[in-house]
């Protein structure tokens, strides 16, 4: 019995974020017939079969969007936003899945999913988080929307058993994310916020002179933060191979690096990449995290890569190329 589905023509969403433009050349190499959904961004892919413009919002779209596809892989999500993430990502979610419940052809549904709802980083949790953590997002309508899509997920897979395959990916580092993460200077991504908890004389000298420093997050006692993450690259290898998977369907993978990464290793390495000093900073609130990929890896074949030196590694390259970082919304 064959271990694929016969899926050729894939209709993706979010085409154009950060995930998504990393894909689709994936896909397109791959062999797949793309229709590439383009809402606010442009989509520059050589061999997109068909880029329609659309709006998650729209009720319309799913019956024009999912005509003659066999496969959905659903990115798109307006992330932290109080006015739209009900109509944009609940909605959205749902109107797609019950355009598949009716119309009956589409052979698997990819939804992109998030640690973001096992509540990681600001509650403790068991280590490590694996597959079967119940959600429990935190604190924010963006992990509210997370866990409200994935459980409609569930749902609809459990009321009318359709082909639906969840990637929860970790916080997804390309470009020079981590740099942009882990360094005093500018741009700022994520949490912490640097500039904003520096309380010590040093901290504040650092940041008032707009000097440089590699930030390492530190438990009160001292103790370095550990966090989990994934590499960009990592994760289009675990699309690639979800996608007409016979084996992904009916299960939520975790998606987060070859292993975890604590601060005091992260800012000595950066430390001495970029030749700027380690600045130290205690963070009361935050919690360490580590997911367990076991079950992603057994069940997917999915090999990562990209530990935390490799993601710098690549960050490093990245601006030594000249390279100018795309913005994300949300670093989330
Ligand atoms: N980036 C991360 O660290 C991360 C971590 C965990 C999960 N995820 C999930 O992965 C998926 C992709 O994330 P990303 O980082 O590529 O996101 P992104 O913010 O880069 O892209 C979001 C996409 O959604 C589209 N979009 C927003 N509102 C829309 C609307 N009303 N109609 C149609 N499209 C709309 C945008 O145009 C964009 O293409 C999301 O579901 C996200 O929740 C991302």
């Amino acid at each position: 019995m064959s271990t694929e589905l016969p899926i050729k023509n894939v209709f993706v969403t979010g085409a154009g974020g950060k995930v998504g433009s990393a894909l689709l050349p994936e896909l397109v190499k791959a062999g797949y017939k793309v229709r590439a959904l383009r809402y606010d961004e442009v989509i520059d892919c050589p061999g997109v079969a068909e880029i329609v413009d659309g709006d998650l919002r729209d009720k319309t779209l799913p019956a024009r969007a999912l005509r003659d596809m066999d496969a959905v892989i659903h990115l798109a999500n307006c992330k932290e936003n109080r006015e739209l993430f009900l109509e944009t990502n609940v909605g959205g979610t749902f109107r797609l899945l019950d355009e598949v419940k009716n119309n009956g052809h589409i052979q698997q549904f990819i939804q992109a999913g998030s640690d973001a709802r096992a509540g990681i980083y600001y509650f403790p949790r068991p280590f490590p988080i694996d597959e079967n953590f119940p959600h429990s997002g935190y604190p924010g309508y963006y992990p509210l929307s997370k866990v409200l899509e994935e459980t409609i997920c569930e749902q609809m897979r459990v009321q009318y058993n359709l082909p639906i395959t969840v990637l929860r990916f970790s916080w997804v580092h390309g470009q020079d994310d981590i740099l942009a993460h882990a360094t005093l200077k500018g741009p700022q991504f994520g949490v912490p916020v640097w500039k904003e908890i520096a309380v010590t004389e040093e901290q504040k000298h650092f940041a008032a002179q707009g000097l440089d420093a590699a930030c390492r997050m530190d438990h009160p006692d001292g103790t370095p933060g550990m966090r989990h993450i994934v590499g960009l690259p990592d994760v289009v290898q675990a699309v690639m191979l979800s996608l007409g998977n016979k084996a992904a369907i009916g299960k939520a993978f975790p998606i987060a690096g070859p292993a975890p990464f604590t601060y005091d290793i992260l800012s000595e390495y950066i430390s001495k990449k970029l030749d700027i000093p380690v600045l130290r900073f205690q963070v009361p609130e935050f919690h360490d995290f580590r997911h367990s990929i076991v079950f992603t890896r057994s069940v997917l074949g999915w090999e990562p890569v990209y530990d935390i030196f490799k993601i710098v590694d690549d960050a490093v390259a990245f601006r030594k190329a000249g390279k100018r970082r795309v913005e994300t919304k949300y670093p989330g």
